[in-house]
């Protein structure tokens, strides 16, 4: 049965009698209103690890001054649910002033693969998302951690500053689950209209199409002008970045000559969605 710790102690307490008993711990961050998505980690945990402790924080500082902080959805008792369905040990949820306390002064920044893309439309946001995220990983200090790749620069930052600080953690990534019309499964779905959700599939469509255009051998400069268009003529009220980079290293690509990664930020009112597919050479 899931059991909810609330403070760092605890969590720490209940890790070591796991590893006392030589169990394998991974490790699912998330903000929850919990949906496949973040079950689909807990399962990829378990194929992974013996215990899994799942975390549900709003993590305050990596929302900027206009973004959605204080209406984010919280809904902890049925996140507590799902996560004892999908067969997660432990939900961490700890407060605000547990995670930081007064005099709180430290941030992790990441260079490089943290601008550009959403690094720059949210100044700020990936050193907010790294900070937790360390934190996270030294309060629980688990085998593995397992994120999607839904988030897919969130990914990369997480993966250069564990690599960068020696944190002991395996980050493993998970491929993004979709609702049946593809669009990518996320919390914040749920802010948009019937109208908004009708138009929100052209999302994926857009990628897709960018995707067959670098397949036929066109280039990302010529292709994703022509996808923004197309996502601002189906009803986007904005789009902040359509852009191809390489898979790994996140530099910009302009043609399909390595793996590489398409990625999207789009407004449709007030909503922001991201998303993002890979391609490779045959
Ligand atoms: P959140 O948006 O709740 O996402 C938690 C984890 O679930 C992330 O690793 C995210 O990539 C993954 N995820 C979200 N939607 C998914 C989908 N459709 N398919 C597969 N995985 C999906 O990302 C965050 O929270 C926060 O920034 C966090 C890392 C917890 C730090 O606060």
């Amino acid at each position: 049965d899931l059991d909810i710790i609330r403070t760092v102690a605890d969590l720490r307490t209940r890790v070591r009698y796991w590893r006392d008993q030589g169990l394998r711990v991974a490790m699912v961050p998330t903000m929850g209103a919990l949906h496949q998505g973040h079950l689909s980690l807990v399962a990829k945990s378990l194929e992974n690890a013996d215990r899994v402790v799942a975390s549900v924080f709003v993590n305050p500082t990596q929302f900027g001054p206009n973004e959605d902080f204080s209406r984010y959805p919280r809904q902890e008792e049925r996140d507590a649910e799902l996560l004892n369905q999908a067969g997660c040990h432990v939900l961490f949820a700890p407060t605000v002033a547990e995670m930081y306390p007064d005099g709180f002064a430290t941030a992790i920044t990441v260079a490089g693969v943290s601008e550009g893309l959403c690094g720059d439309v949210r100044p700020g946001h990936f050193s907010g998302v790294a900070t937790v995220v360390t934190k996270l990983l030294l309060q629980c200090l688990p085998d593995v951690a397992v994120f999607g790749e839904k988030d897919y620069q969130q990914l990369a930052v997480i993966r250069r500053f564990v690599r960068d600080l020696d944190i002991p953690v395996a980050v493993l990534g998970a491929p993004t689950l979709r609702e049946d019309d593809g669009l990518a499964m996320s919390s914040r779905n749920a802010y948009m209209s019937t109208d908004e959700r009708a138009v929100a599939p052209w999302l994926i469509r857009a990628l897709t199409g960018v995707a067959d255009g670098l397949r036929a051998g066109a280039k990302a400069s010529d292709l994703c002008p022509k996808a923004v268009d197309g996502l601002i003529k189906a009803g986007f009220a904005s789009v902040d970045y359509m852009e191809v980079r390489d898979a790994e290293t996140l530099a910009p690509a302009e043609l399909l000559d390595r793996p590489v990664r398409i990625l999207v930020a789009a407004r449709l009112g007030k909503t922001r969605l991201i998303d993002n597919i890979g391609v490779a050479p045959l």
